[in-house]
This record gives C-alpha cells, sequence and structure tokens, in this order.
C-alpha cells in the first residue's frame, strides 16, 4: 500500500508547519497541492525542497480534472484538506473567495477523493482517510460562563469565514453518511507560532511592534481566544489520522483562553527583554473600531482527543509565545518578504477606515450601540 500522502495548502502558516513536522516524524512522503494564493509561502518549506519525499504541486482544489490526475498517479494512503480562505476580516470585506475555495474547493476534493476511493480495495480501501481541518468559529461564540464547544455543540457562525468553514464541514458529513467516505474533522481553536502571516494578530503586533506602527485591538479587546501553539495542533492531526474513527469530529485546543488585549500586553513585555526599544511597546497600543459581528468568546473542549486518543499539548501559553516571538526575531527577513507588495494594499483596505478610539472604554460604548 502507498503510504504517500496528499496535503493540500501546505505553503500556507498551518500546512506548512504540519509538512515540516510530518517529515520530521514520518518515514511518508508528502505531496502539497498549493494555489500558492497571498497566503501561500513556498519558502516556508525551504528546508525540505532537497527531501526526495516532499513533491509540490501548484495547483488549485477546485480544479477537479487536476484533483483527479493527481490523485491516480500518487495513489495517497491519506488526503489532508488545510487549503482555504482563512481570514475573518478578509472574508467581512470579500467574502466571494470564502464560498469559492471553502466550500466549492471542498466539495471538488471530496468528489475526487470519492471517485478514489471507489478505485481501492482491500487494505489500500481500509486504511484510506480524508481528514478535513476545520476551526472552532463554526460553532459561533459563547458568553463568560458558558462551557466551552465540544463535538455535540450546535453550529451557529458568524462571519462569512464560519460559515464558509461550517458548510464545508457538513459537505464532508454528507460525504462520510452517504457515501462512506471514510473522513475526520478536527475542529481546532486559534492557531500561533512561526510562519503565520501577520495579517492575524500576534504576527501582526509583533510585526508592527518592531516597526514603530500602532498596535490596533478592536473594540474593547476582551473577545477572549483560546490559543494553540501550531506544531501542537500539528501533532494533533497526525494523532487523529493515525487513530481518529472515521466519521468521527475531534475538537483541538490548548486550554489557553486570553483576553485579546492580554495577548497583546504580554507580547509587548516579552518585545521589552528581548529586543528593547527607546519606550516600551505598549505604548503602541491603539483600540480601533470593532470588526462586525465580532464574536466574544471562543473555547475549546479537548477531553475527547485527549482521553479518547490520547494526544496533548506539549507548550503552554507562555512557552509558545515565547518560542514565537523569538522566531520572528530570528527571522526578519521572512517578514519583510511577506509585508512587502499586496500586504501594504490589505492594511490600509483594512485599517485605513477604523477610527482610532481614545481607549477601550469608548469602544464599548460602541458595541453596546449595535
Ligand atoms: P493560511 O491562510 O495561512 O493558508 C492557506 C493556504 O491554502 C495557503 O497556502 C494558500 O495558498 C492555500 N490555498 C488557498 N486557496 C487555495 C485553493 N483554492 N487551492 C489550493 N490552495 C489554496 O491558512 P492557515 O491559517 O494555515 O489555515 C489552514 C487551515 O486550518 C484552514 O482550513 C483553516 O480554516 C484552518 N484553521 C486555521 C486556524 C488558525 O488559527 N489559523 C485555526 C483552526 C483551523
Ligand atoms: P485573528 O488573529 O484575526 O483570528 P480570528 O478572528 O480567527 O479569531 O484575530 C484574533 C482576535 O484578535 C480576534 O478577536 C480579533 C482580534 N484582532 C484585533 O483586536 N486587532 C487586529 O488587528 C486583528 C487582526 C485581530
Amino acid at each position: 500500500m502507498s503510504e504517500k500522502i496528499v496535503v493540500t495548502g501546505g505553503c500556507g502558516f498551518i500546512g506548512s508547519n504540519f509538512v515540516l513536522e510530518w517529515l520530521a516524524s514520518e518515514e511518508a512522503p508528502v505531496i502539497n497541492l498549493d494555489a500558492l494564493t497571498y497566503a501561500g509561502n513556498p519558502e516556508n518549506l525551504a528546508s525540505v525542497g532537497g527531501d526526495p519525499r516532499y513533491t509540490f504541486v501548484h495547483g488549485d482544489i477546485c480544479d477537479g480534472d487536476l484533483l483527479g490526475r493527481l490523485f491516480a498517479e500518487h495513489r495517497p494512503r491519506a488526503i489532508v484538506h488545510f487549503a482555504a480562505e482563512s481570514h475573518v476580516d478578509r472574508s467581512i470585506l470579500g467574502p466571494d473567495a470564502f464560498l469559492k475555495t471553502n466550500i466549492d474547493g471542498t466539495f471538488q476534493l471530496l468528489k475526487a477523493a470519492r471517485a478514489f476511493y471507489e478505485t481501492l480495495t482491500g487494505e489500500e480501501r481500509e486504511g484510506f482517510r480524508f481528514l478535513h481541518v476545520s476551526t472552532d468559529e463554526v460553532y459561533g461564540t459563547l458568553e463568560p460562563d458558558d462551557p466551552a464547544f465540544s463535538e455535540s455543540t450546535p453550529y451557529a457562525p458568524n462571519s462569512p469565514y464560519a460559515a464558509s468553514k461550517a458548510s464545508s464541514d457538513m459537505l464532508v458529513r454528507a460525504w462520510h453518511h452517504t457515501y462512506k467516505l471514510p473522513t475526520l474533522v478536527t475542529n481546532c481553536s486559534n492557531n500561533y507560532g512561526p510562519f503565520q502571516f501577520p495579517e492575524k494578530l500576534i504576527p501582526l503586533t509583533i510585526s508592527n511592534a518592531l516597526a514603530g506602527k500602532t498596535l490596533p485591538v478592536y473594540g474593547d479587546g476582551q473577545q477572549v481566544r483560546d490559543w494553540l501553539y501550531v506544531v501542537d495542533h500539528c501533532t494533533a492531526i497526525r494523532t487523529v489520522l493515525r487513530q481518529g474513527r472515521p466519521g468521527e469530529t475531534y475538537n483541538v485546543g490548548g486550554n489557553n483562553q486570553r483576553a485579546n488585549l492580554d495577548v497583546v500586553q504580554t507580547i509587548c513585555a516579552l518585545l521589552d527583554k528581548l529586543k528593547p526599544g527607546a519606550r516600551p511597546y505598549a505604548e503602541q497600543i491603539k483600540f480601533v473600531q470593532d470588526r462586525p459581528g465580532h464574536d466574544r468568546r471562543y473555547a475549546i473542549d479537548a477531553r475527547k482527543i485527549s482521553g479518547e486518543l490520547g494526544w496533548a499539548p506539549a507548550e503552554t501559553f507562555e512557552t509558545g509565545l515565547r518560542k514565537t516571538v523569538e522566531w520572528y526575531l530570528a527571522n526578519g527577513a521572512w517578514m519583510r518578504d511577506v509585508t512587502s507588495g499586496a500586504y501594504q494594499h490589505w492594511m490600509e483596505k483594512n485599517y485605513g477606515t477604523r477610527d482610532v478610539k481614545a481607549d477601550g472604554a469608548e469602544n464599548a460604548k460602541v458595541e453596546d450601540r449595535r
């Protein structure tokens, strides 16, 4: 039986960490299919460019013919599906690409995977898996005292991004239920770590702090996210791929709930130690107009994956964040490359029209009026 796996979106943040972690821990080759959108950076995988077990294929998951050819040629034992449009703010300003890639792309992938699966017999058929990488944002938002999201929490997506991921999860569910495709779904909380594009909170804060720019905090900064170091997410996916039961969903999280303002202040304090500037970095924090429909709190109940499959994260938020800040400090050239060109246009589009608020209290008022 072929041991190869196909990964989609392997040049993005989590995908590239997954490919690196996979090749360091497993024997089996990886085929990485990626369309190289603004978020895909083949340089993330430069260190494995010479590894004969790594193959890059430049292509779109919406291209069904390409998928059919790819699966027939490589006969993977598993497909691990990361490719997506992944940024909530972009989904608010332009949802089209989210519906195209996240919904239609997943549909095309499921169709091609099913057609390939139907050709398999014996051990190859037994061992085949389709693992869909999804998010906790499909569950909507929590009040401060609500229990964390479990696998049975009803779906209530609030942003175009979350709705497109929820739709793709539903398609995966139906392909298992109707066609018996051996699927696995992981719904993970917010990731952070090396190679994350600086449109997301943690790398944006590090990048802007070092560049002497404003550190934008949406609304009152008291929205809570449950942070997981990206390599821990990668080990969770490998665990589910190896031991997960087909048709099941596994929630993945690090039990690290933090308010956004705390996260930004903690990064500032770390930078004050690791790369002291003339003034404390926290002086660059500015409260800006909130994101429309901003979910207040996410939290993951990860007892199923830990109890059934024995997975646990290796990093705490403190150790993971320190590693992350150190990585960005050591990789200034990576940051310069990804923030040249179209990135500037995005910053202008997303932040140019947000009023800067005097303080968090004023933002709380803005939020109450909605
Ligand atoms: P990312 O935006 O950094 O990377 C996405 C990758 O997909 C890029 O390499 C991009 O080029 C590629 N891609 C986009 N459209 C494509 C297409 N049509 N065909 C082929 N490739 C395409 O995303 P990420 O943060 O690494 O997230 C990966 C997956 O994990 C996504 O499915 C996301 O929903 C999910 N997820 C992310 C987080 C998080 O905190 N980042 C948390 C939970 C789940
Ligand atoms: P983000 O990293 O975009 O992830 P997500 O929206 O998927 O959770 O944002 C994390 C949190 O940080 C979210 O509550 C929005 C907030 N945020 C800011 O306060 N300022 C910013 O400039 C960004 C990008 C995000």
